[in-house]
């Protein structure tokens, strides 16, 4: 059986590693920060995932080893993922840095056939790249094939997303390679694993097994910028929409829903709000825009796509202020500061930039996430009040502003909010509740695309 090992131990990679040896292999984890590697050994989990601490406990130092020598894993190893980070540079393009530095050191210390294999999210020409450098580094006639395999997880599902996937991408040139990739992801594509009595469960709506598309490898790698892109697009068409029913006072969800219906559209990823953040998708599609140029094609469209995102922003910022007027002294409880729910990241996160901007016009703020407080407290210091819980941060309040969507958040107790609240204002961003049920609960309610609750009706409770 081959022995895999993955590069860069971060979300990707390990979840990629953990998935590894969860579909029955022997994997070694490699990164360069010896601290993170340390760590890991101990038993800890340094990021908010579900299953990914279940997974970690029944493969540590079974299936799964942790370790800071690349040179040695490559010794061992014959099937290498490349699971390192591809930051943005000043100018959107990928910073491919991290990515030559590890071929070059697979390349120093290669002793046999080796696949090595992209995970990390790449521009086109990455692998002939990787080839290149391999080629320039040694002087070992060893052989050796490069293969793209993009990774399409989310964070938050980023497991169920490895293990119960739409599709698995492998972006081969040579058959030998594309076999060895097929073999690898057998357990999956045969149903092999989704027959195994501890299985991590399956999510709902899920077409098993898996297809697996074979293709070159700059098909592979154009597969993963095309499809963040085009995720992004289909936000940012929806926002602009959301916008529209604001002007005509049309609704989004109803409108979403309509569009969405349509099965040639789908209405996954037609979620009206504040904009998409993350580690992703800003990235890629500034990424994916710089290749575009670099290969001589203006891809316009996708400047669109980043400038309704970030209008998206100043739009729900001109609406707190319209909702309160002047924010100067004002006390905002703020719900949410991951780029999305079930996640702690908040790299890019839409509602980091929103308090950002809140504080920097004098607002006084009060902050609750369910997990990523600890990472915001990084961010904030003390310039923003972080508190246990969501009534405690809507106590004595000017007006709550929902900026994540948690599912804790959609279920709030409104009588107890109205309550706690100063003033009855929400102001959601995420659009979890109807402007009813708000308006029910004597609450002034601005979402998304979709008509204010009443005037009138705060008169009347406040
Ligand atoms: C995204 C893709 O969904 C994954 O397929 C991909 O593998 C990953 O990037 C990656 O390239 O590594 P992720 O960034 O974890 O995954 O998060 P998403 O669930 O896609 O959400 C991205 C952003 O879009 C979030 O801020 C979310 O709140 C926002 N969003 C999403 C909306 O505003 N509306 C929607 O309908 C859906």
């Amino acid at each position: 059986m081959n022995k895999i090992a993955v590069v860069g131990s971060g979300y990707v990679g390990l979840v990629a590693a953990a998935c590894f040896a969860e579909l029955g292999y022997s994997v070694v984890c490699v990164d360069n920060d010896l601290e993170r590697v340390a760590a890991l050994r101990r038993g800890e989990v340094p990021i908010h995932e579900q299953f990914l601490p279940e997974l970690l406990d029944r493969h540590r130092n079974v299936r799964l080893q942790f370790s800071g020598s690349l040179a040695e894993a490559v010794k061992s190893c014959s099937v290498i993922f490349i699971a390192v980070g591809t930051p943005p540079k000043d100018n959107g393009e990928a910073d491919l840095s991290y990515v030559e530095s590890v071929a070059r050191e697979i390349a120093q210390n290669i002793n046999g056939y080796k696949v090595i294999i992209e995970k990390s999210t790449v521009p086109v020409y990455t692998s002939d790249w990787i080839r290149r450098v391999m080629l320039l580094t040694t002087d070992v006639q060893c052989d050796f094939d490069v293969v793209s395999n993009p990774e399409f997880l989310r964070e938050g599902t980023a497991v169920t997303d490895f293990l119960y996937p739409d599709r698995i991408v492998v972006g081969a040139d040579t058959r030998r390679a594309a076999d060895l990739l097929r073999d690898i992801y057998s357990p999956l594509t045969t149903g092999k694993y989704y027959a195994s009595v501890d299985k991590i469960p399956e999510p709902d709506d899920v077409n098993l097994p898996p297809r697996m598309i074979v293709t070159t490898a700059k098909s592979a790698e154009l597969i993963k910028h095309a499809s963040n892109a085009f995720l992004a697009m289909k936000i940012s068409f929806i926002n602009a929409v959301a916008n529209i029913c604001e002007e005509v006072g049309a609704d989004i969800e109803q409108v979403s829903t309509g569009v969405g219906s349509d099965s040639r559209i789908g209405g996954r990823f037609l979620r009206a709000g504040i904009g998409y953040g993350g580690s992703c998708f800003p990235k890629d599609v500034a990424a994916f825009r710089a290749v575009a140029q670099e290969c001589g094609y203006d891809f316009g469209l996708l400047d669109e796509v980043m400038k309704i995102n970030e209008n998206q922003r100043n739009r729900f910022m001109k609406k707190i202020r319209t909702a309160l007027w002047t924010l100067k002294g004002k006390k905002l409880a703020v719900l949410g500061l991951a780029f999305k729910g079930r996640t702690d990241d908040i790299r890019e996160s839409p509602a980091i930039a929103l308090v950002e901007q809140l504080l920097a016009e004098g607002a006084i703020v009060t902050a609750y996430d369910p997990a990523a407080m600890k990472r915001s407290k990084e961010v904030f210091g003390d310039r923003v009040t972080f508190t246990e819980g969501v009534y405690q941060t809507a106590a004595g309040a000017d007006a709550l502003l929902i900026l994540t969507d948690w599912d804790e958040f959609s279920s709030l107790d409104l009588k107890h909010i109205r309550q706690q609240l100063r003033y009855p204002i929400v102001l959601d961003g995420r659009n979890l509740y109807s402007p009813e049920e708000m308006e029910e609960h004597g609450l002034l309610y601005v979402s998304v695309g979709r008509r204010p609750s009443a005037l009138k009706q705060l008169a009347k409770v406040s």
